[in-house]
């Protein structure tokens, strides 16, 4: 019996956050501090001729403004991103020069004297015209505007014969939109110089510290050890602070440097969506073999990215693209191929879902126009075709018990039956003669759990016990309002056999703990909690040696629970946890373990992509209900019923709010958000001409929560972030299709698309 696995633990940082006394970026104020604002370019390319700072040198209250000749190091960041641009601009969000001031005000209206002067450049705003043939080349090391190592390939078995196999053969086109990540609390950094120590120290609203130390020192041309990162509480960041936060944290460095002073950074919400990464359009062009029977037997897919005017994260949004773009099928020839472009316009990133929201929007409306076509129902066509025990996954892992579990098909009908998916749609259909319109839609996905093949997926964890039993846990993982610390807390009480409230968890310092990756890929609990269970262990061995001598028993017959440390053989022997720690202090036993756990790299051959790419999956499946006025356009998300498999739930509440979050941004993405540029300018420009779902629009929500067995890892712990937000879009896109007999294809289906339809065509996007 677990004492707090699969228990519902409230956050331990949930009283600081509501009684509004967490500290947060913005919050951070100190002695002689100045603020900087980042003058941004008037074009979305164009070069550079001069740059006249000196009507904003001589504002009363400017400190300094600088430009790319004060960037001590190297200017260039990761992805090819300045710390300042000097030269060319290559979309509206770059930043050229830095104005330093007193207070915001003065440096908000000083922002506006630099004067720059441009040559306007010849710019591309979307995929064709990336890759026309005489396309204007936006980056001198990018030839055809193709995004360097970008390009992935998952290769299985052999197309053309699967495609002669199949009685038809289908041909389809989807395409989605740029998306922002809209967290409550925009960017904010402030760089701390230590002349002392020759050292730098930033706090602020970042999610990856180890990369922004990286960038951080780069820039200053120091080593890594002279710079110190501490992410503040972070306001939401959902993939979207880890790269600008590199942007933002080596400016802000740079200067504080340069001046001796504190310099803060915070960006208005305009700045933060004009400088700040998006989701990134995704296009897939798909061919497909099925037979009558509706087997698929073959499916070939053509996946572009359009990354915007900078790319530090499509060669790996790519590359989980080409494992996922085929979905969760039993399809035994495969051919995927994708690849990124360079465009004049805001630039695609990280977000919750890295690539399989888009991917499993092209893959699940190309299922139920499948299923359409053949004169099948969604779940029917998806039973016959989901993977399932037995089978390999389109890598060729092999599924099934003791391998990677493969629940889907008892998903699909645990779900179809919970929703009467079948009886509703046949009656929907019936009733559908006025205005309003019902629908319902499925979509179902798999999902590489971590990193895998992407990169080295290892990370370091910190535990000591303090003389009075009291307990510091730190890893290099970031806790961003999803819960990590909760859950890696309940992780180290349970390994401990202690009680929670014992447990202090700091936010990462990067001179605490080794570098421990980011805090992406829906890795924190499975891949740190992994760490955290090699720390405790240590620990643990350490206390039942000391307990041992005193119990006079072997420490291999000792065990742990409830502060108790207790002979298994003979458990009327028992020892006070904080007599025993008391003990192993005294006589100098050590009760910290600093460990590092890592799954190795991926076994994988990267030109076809076989092998092992995750060292698990975990398994989705969602339906929602729409209701359709089809005079206005407007959506009504009536209900989403979302079955996710999570290995072990931790911590059951904390995974429903988990999916109802990822319900809600879906949601977004299915009918209402979309960044609106035009020629490489920001339409949707502040919060009020981008609209993000309210409380008034979420649907009634219904989370299954499905466990399974799963040997990987702590305590059979997998992922919930990212799953719970990639599928509902899909199942939203194909509940509107079902009401009003219209599939749209390109998201979002907004009131424009709804109501218009086919009719609706835009420039280049428009598959
Ligand atoms: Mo993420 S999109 O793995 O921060």
């Amino acid at each position: 019996m677990y004492r707090y696995i699969r228990q519902t633990i409230p956050k331990i940082d949930l009283k600081a956050k509501v009684t509004g006394k967490a500290r947060y970026g913005g919050d951070i104020k100190l002695h002689g501090m100045v603020y900087g604002k980042t003058v941004y370019s008037k074009y979305p390319h164009a070069k550079i001729l001069n740059i006249d700072t000196s009507k904003a040198d001589n504002f009363p209250g400017v400190v300094a403004v600088l430009t790319m000749k004060d960037v001590m190091g190297n200017n260039e960041l990761f992805g090819g991103f300045h710390v300042l641009t000097g030269d060319k601009v290559r979309f509206i969000g770059d930043g050229i020069a830095l104005v330093l001031a007193k207070d915001l005000k003065t440096a908000e209206k000083a922002q506006k004297l630099v004067e720059v002067e441009y040559e306007v450049l010849p710019s591309v705003f979307n995929i064709d015209e990336a890759l026309a043939e005489d396309a204007p080349i936006i980056h001198d090391f990018a030839p055809g505007n193709i995004i360097p190592d970008s390009t992935h390939h998952l290769i299985k078995g052999d197309l053309e014969k699967g495609l002669a196999e199949a009685d038809f053969i289908f041909e389809r086109t989807y395409q989605t939109q740029f998306i922002e990540h809209a967290y409550i609390e925009p960017e904010a950094v402030v760089a701390i110089a230590d002349a002392y120590e020759e050292m730098v120290t930033v706090y602020g609203s970042i999610q990856n510290p180890f990369s922004v130390r990286g960038a951080v020192a780069d820039a200053l041309g120091w080593s890594l050890n002279q710079v110190r990162i501490i992410p503040s509480v972070i306001g939401g960041t959902f993939g979207g602070k880890d790269e600008i936060a590199s942007t933002l944290s080596a400016r802000a460095a740079v200067a504080a440097v340069k001046l001796g002073r504190p310099v803060k950074i915070i960006l208005s919400r305009e700045e933060s969506i004009l400088e700040s990464p998006k989701r990134h359009p995704y296009r897939f062009y798909y061919k497909v073999g099925v037979k009558k029977d509706g087997t698929i037997t073959a499916m070939k897919s053509t996946v572009i990215a359009q990354g915007g005017g900078y790319n530090n994260k499509a060669q790996f949004t790519n590359w989980r693209a080409a494992i996922h773009t085929s979905g969760a099928y039993r399809i035994p020839n495969i051919y995927t191929e994708v690849f990124g472009v360079f465009t004049n316009t805001i630039h695609g990133g990280a977000m919750r879902g890295f690539s399989s929201p888009q991917t499993i929007f092209g893959q699940e409306s190309l299922m139920d126009e499948l299923a359409e076509e053949l004169g099948f129902n969604p779940v029917e066509f998806r039973q016959i075709n989901a993977l399932r025990p037995g089978d390999t996954t389109p890598t060729s892992q092999p599924l099934g018990p003791g391998k990677i579990p493969a629940p889907l098909p008892e998903m699909i009908k645990k779900v179809a039956e919970q929703t009467e998916f079948v009886k509703r749609k046949e009656e929907f259909s019936r009733i559908n003669e006025g205005p309003i319109k019902h629908g319902i839609g499925m979509a179902l996905a798999m999902r590489g759990a971590g990193l895998g093949g992407e990169g080295l997926d290892a990370t370091g964890a910190n535990v000591m016990i303090q003389r009075d039993g009291s307990v510091v846990v730190r890893t290099g993982l970031t806790e961003n309002g999803q819960g990590l610390k909760t859950a890696h807390s309940q992780i180290v009480a349970e390994a401990l056999g202690i009680s929670l409230e014992r447990i202090i968890y700091p936010n990462v310092d990067t001179m605490t703990v080794p570098d421990g990756g980011p805090t992406v890929a829906s890795r924190g609990t499975m891949i740190g909690g992994r760490a955290l269970l090699k720390a405790c262990e240590e620990i643990k061995q350490n206390l039942f040696k000391v307990a041992g001598e005193m119990l006079d028993c072997s420490s291999v017959e000792l065990e742990i629970r409830d502060e108790k440390i207790f002979s298994i053989n003979n458990p009327e022997q028992s020892l006070d946890y904080l007599k025993v720690v008391d003990q192993a202090v005294s006589i100098g036993v050590m009760l910290a373990s600093l460990q590092w756990f890592s799954p190795g790299v991926a076994n994988l051959d990267h030109h076809t992509n076989q092998g092992e790419a995750f060292p698990t999956y975990v398994w989705g499946v969602v339906v929602a209900e729409v209701e359709v006025d089809t005079e206005t356009g407007k959506v009504e998300v009536t209900k989403v019923v979302s079955a996710h498999d999570v290995g072990t739930a931790v911590n059951p509440e904390a995974i429903k709010g988990q999916v109802y979050g990822g319900i809600v941004m879906a949601q977004g993405m299915g009918v209402l958000e979309e960044v609106e540029e035009e020629d490489g300018i920001l339409k949707s420009k502040n919060l009020d001409e981008y609209l993000i779902p309210t409380s008034m629009d979420m649907p009634e929500m219904e989370v299954i929560i499905v466990e399974t067995d799963d040997a990987f890892g702590p305590y059979g712990a997998k992922s919930i972030g990212e799953p719970a937000t990639e599928i509902p879009a899909a199942a939203i896109a194909n509940a509107i299709t079902h009401a009003t007999g219209q599939r749209i294809r390109y998201l979002p289906y907004n009131l424009e698309r709804v109501l218009l339809g086919h009719k609706l065509t835009k420039k280049g996007v428009r598959p």
